[in-house]
């Protein structure tokens, strides 16, 4: 062989065996996640299903000014980390519900119909103020649509007045709708409308946003308490049939955590060759900047007996899809940088935070701001989150000025607590220049009742960044 084939053949060996260096090595909880362009992953009341060797994932499409129907996206993954936009599968109607007019759409969930092959998208469908609920469907062959919308999901003669709902499919394919508040409806052989009512209002089951699962035969509830976007500790229930009777059992995460800080939406289970992890997803609300600032809440449940908990945190995890283990993933960073760092610049007023021991400051000015330089590929902002803190403006730039990447994060949280708020996009390797401000506002819900959720003040804090 001539040695410019070898060349060739030693170039050629290169390039293959450089990997494409994924965004994620990890599913990362309360952060915004980004796909590859630098966009939120906006997919909240979502479930997962699989297809083929992908998962794919659906939910509502949000907007960061207010809660106008927006469509439901789709977005797809091979290792349940990274995740690609697929399509709006459905987009808002030209007229009527669903539409700009009738505006709420919420907790999105596709099956696959086992005797069809189609692919049937179940919603929450609202007029603007939440007084015209209706479980509603749409179809589609092709799992990321374009999904065709069909209307209410009749019952005979009638439909399914009720808001906060779920799917769940049962191992011999039968599928099923669960409803807030203890409702679980039996689907026609097509998914297309129900057949019998299997549970009416159980008053055990009072709760809202319904994810169902089974697993050794038992069947498990998760709902939240009834405190809209507001989070609170979700309970859980357990009983041999859908049809009940259906048993308390208590708490999904320690008391007082408010489930790890979020609301209930689904449990995926990972069938793989070892074992079988029970995702619970939640989300992490935060109105009206759903889109930039909410996230996602996703934890390995544990199983003790027919017990099931979520007992530590898991900031950054992994699962391994073929076996179906997961593991910690702590992230590593090159470097950190901490307050006081001359790579920290101050402007405005900060104060050093009283009572903890992160060294954290905090602003709520509207000359505040910090100013971080660094070099490398990534960068991450700790901080404490607490009540009385809002959204922050985080902006990149590179050291020509160009701005990388732009965006809201919201630190707010009803229970004061260190974490990671942001995580940037992969930036190519370079110099960059990272400001984050206080932007003198915060997440809020006002319910029908007039009762307000939310946070009390626009602080932001900052307690360390990590340089990857
Ligand atoms: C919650 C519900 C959410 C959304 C929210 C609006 O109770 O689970 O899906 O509807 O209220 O306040």
């Amino acid at each position: 062989m001539q040695i410019k084939h070898l060349v060739f053949i030693a170039i050629l060996f290169t390039a293959c065996s450089v990997q494409k260096k994924e965004n994620y090595q990890s599913i990362i909880t309360g952060i915004p996640w980004y796909i590859e362009d630098g966009n939120n992953v906006s997919a909240h009341g979502a479930n997962i299903i699989r297809e083929g060797d992908r998962y794919y994932l659906f939910g509502e499409y949000k907007n960061n000014e207010n809660n106008r129907f927006e469509g439901f996206s789709c977005y797809s993954s091979s290792d349940l980390m990274n995740w690609k936009f697929e399509s709006n599968a459905m987009p808002p109607n030209k007229s009527g519900r669903l539409s700009g007019a009738e505006c709420i759409g919420e907790r999105p969930k596709v099956m696959k119909c086992p005797t069809t092959g189609e692919f049937i998208m179940y919603m929450h469908a609202d007029s603007n103020l939440y007084r015209n609920p209706a479980v509603e469907y749409a179809v589609s062959k092709n799992i990321t649509g374009p999904y065709e919308y069909k209307g209410r999901l009749m019952f005979g003669d009638t439909y399914i007045r009720r808001w906060d709902m779920g799917t769940f499919q049962d191992d011999d394919g039968t599928g099923y709708i669960i409803m807030h508040h203890g409702d679980i409806y039996k689907l026609s052989d097509d998914y297309k409308s129900v057949v019998a009512q299997t549970l009416k209002h159980d008053k055990t089951l009072r709760t809202e946003s319904p994810a169902v699962f089974k697993h050794n035969g038992i069947y498990y509830w998760i709902g939240s308490g009834l405190t809209g976007w507001e989070r609170n500790d979700n309970m859980y229930f357990t009983a041999k049939s859908l049809a009940g009777p259906w048993e308390m059992r208590g708490v999904i995460a320690p008391e007082g955590s408010l489930t790890w800080n979020s609301q209930s939406t689904y449990v995926f289970p990972v069938v793989g060759s070892e074992t079988t992890t029970f995702i619970y997803m939640g989300d992490r609300w935060s109105f009206p900047k759903q889109r930039a600032a909410a996230t996602y809440v996703w934890q390995p449940l544990v199983f003790n007996g027919d017990e099931i908990s979520m007992p530590v945190f898991h900031e950054s995890w992994t699962i391994d899809v073929k076996t179906g283990e997961w593991k910690d993933v702590p992230l590593k960073p090159a470097y950190e940088i901490l307050n006081g760092d001359d790579a920290v610049k101050y402007e405005g007023s900060w104060e050093d935070a009283s009572g903890d021991n992160t060294k954290s400051k905090r602003a709520n000015t509207k000359d505040a701001i910090i100013s971080i330089s660094f070099k490398g590929s990534r960068i991450a902002l700790r901080g404490v989150a607490s009540i009385d803190c809002g959204y922050g403006h985080v902006v990149i730039q590179n050291i020509k000025g160009e701005i990388l990447h732009d965006t809201w994060i919201d630190m707010y949280s009803n229970k004061t607590v260190e974490g990671l708020q942001y995580l940037s996009p992969v930036l190519p390797k370079g110099e960059y220049f990272l400001t984050f401000s206080p932007t003198q506002s915060h997440w809020y819900w006002t319910e029908k009742s007039g009762k307000q959720w939310g946070s009390k003040d626009t602080f932001i804090s900052f307690s360390k960044a990590w340089v990857f």
